[in-house]
């Protein structure tokens, strides 16, 4: 997983429990300690282990984590894809055209960073309907990324999630809709 989540586990980290905790966060966890950068990719492994210490520590399961570190990393993301990311789009416009406009080009961006692929339908103008098949079965990231993305164009979404790999599904299917 490339530099910049890792670098987003531990800003959200800091953020909630403080430097020191972090720190702890890491030993327990049981990878190296590194600087992480975002033009380098690190094992998912040491993500999952991230997470899972991060859990205990904070005492939420890892979905829930993920969700809230989702909504967390969206000004920075929104930040570094700036340039890609249309004058006029808003909360269903961004999220439908993450895969072709942002996504594919970070995977041809030289590092090994291989984005989820995220196929959308778009049946009506509020609403899209994303399936998420990333063997990371990371889906609670997706929907707290998908709401961070509302609260940056000062919208209100609804997430349904019919499918969902962790419970069995082929594909997560999430089906977002402005309210
Ligand atoms: C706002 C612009 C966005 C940027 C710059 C961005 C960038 C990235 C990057 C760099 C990664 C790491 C991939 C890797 O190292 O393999 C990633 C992963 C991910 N992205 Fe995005 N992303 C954006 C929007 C979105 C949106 C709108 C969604 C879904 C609603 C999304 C869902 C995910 C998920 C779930 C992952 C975790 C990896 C996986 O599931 O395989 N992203 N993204």
């Amino acid at each position: 997983m490339n530099g910049i989540i890792f670098m987003e586990v531990g800003k959200f980290a800091k953020a909630k429990l403080g430097d020191q905790a972090w720190q702890e966060v890491v030993r327990l966890a049981g990878i190296p300690s590194r600087l992480y950068v975002p033009v380098a990719d690190y094992p998912d492994e040491e993500l999952v282990a991230l997470l899972t210490t991060l859990s205990i520590k904070m005492g939420e399961p890892v979905p829930v984590i993920l969700q809230s570190m989702g909504e967390f990393i969206v000004p920075d993301l929104i930040g570094i894809s700036q340039y890609l990311i249309h004058r006029d789009w808003k909360t269903i416009d961004l999220i439908a055209n993450t895969e072709e406009m942002i996504h594919k080009v970070l995977r041809g961006a030289g590092t090994k960073a291989n984005p989820p692929e995220l196929r959308c339908r778009r049946l009506r103008p509020q609403e899209v309907i994303v399936t998420y098949t990333s063997p990371r079965k990371m889906c609670a990231l997706a929907k707290g990324i998908a709401k961070g993305v509302a609260k940056h164009y000062g919208e209100r979404i609804i997430i349904t999630e019919p499918t969902c790999m962790l419970k069995g599904g082929a594909a997560c299917e999430l089906v977002i809709t402005v309210a």
